[in-house]
């Protein structure tokens, strides 16, 4: 499998000629180093409704005539914008036939607000997903805090990769996601959201270094860069 950071959160996962994407947020991101329309995927995912996750979920939706895979309540709100969707919950484990995602717990906030009319849409539960393809699983853990139940997941599932968001001031910062990352015990541990903006710069050599001396493996990625597991 090929794994390509997009930057922020957003991951693509590729096995042969088939492709999911996760978190979208390209036209927003000043690091990306591609284009919302040069993505070619069969299906969208997202973890939660906030607009550094879903900023590009339509366009790549539309243009590769993909699903949108979300939560019931952003999936509704995705539907408005044309696209297919399918709405799943926390606990479910959706079959694309390429590959078997499961929603798991985050710890986060998930809403839209809509400035012009003084709204917040509500976004339902944010969410990681566990993929499952080519036999390995990958978990992006969404936006979250630290929290107890990781050990859970980790518990559970053997996770090969772990992407996991190391930002601070919305997420975790370093500290917690270093215990996130021996509660989840994955055997690769990559850092994501973080240097997009100011405020959730972070120093991720530092983080795969504090990984190290916990005999944990761990990897920084460019945006842009592809690695194959
Ligand atoms: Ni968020
Ligand atoms: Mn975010």
């Amino acid at each position: 499998m090929d794994i390509i950071y997009h930057g922020h959160s957003c991951i693509q996962l590729i096995a042969g000629d088939k492709s999911l994407i996760i978190d979208p947020f390209l036209r927003g991101n000043p690091l990306a180093t591609t284009k919302a329309e040069e993505i070619k995927t069969d299906a969208v995912l997202l973890t939660h409704a906030h607009m550094d996750h879903i900023l590009d979920a339509d366009q790549i939706a539309l243009n590769n005539d993909a699903p949108v895979v979300a939560n019931p309540e952003l999936a509704a709100y995705m539907s408005w914008k044309g696209v297919k969707t399918i709405g799943m919950n926390i606990g479910g484990t959706l079959d694309l036939g390429f590959a078997k995602a499961k929603m798991v717990q985050a710890f986060h906030s998930s809403g839209i607000v809509v400035e012009e009319d003084k709204t917040i849409l509500y976004g339902g539960m944010p969410a990681g997903y566990i993929v499952n393809m080519e036999q390995l699983n990958v978990l992006h853990a969404g936006d979250t805090a630290l929290f107890g139940d990781m050990k859970m997941i980790g518990d559970r599932h053997s996770i090969d990769i772990a992407f996991i968001p190391i930002g601070d001031h919305y997420t975790m910062g370093i500290d917690d996601a270093l215990q996130a990352a021996i509660w989840y015990n994955a055997k690769l541990v990559v850092p994501v959201h973080y240097n997009t903006f100011p405020v959730i710069r972070q120093e991720a050599e530092s983080f795969v270094q504090q990984l190290q001396e916990r005999g944990i493996k761990g990897k920084v990625l460019k945006p842009g860069e592809k690695i194959t597991v």
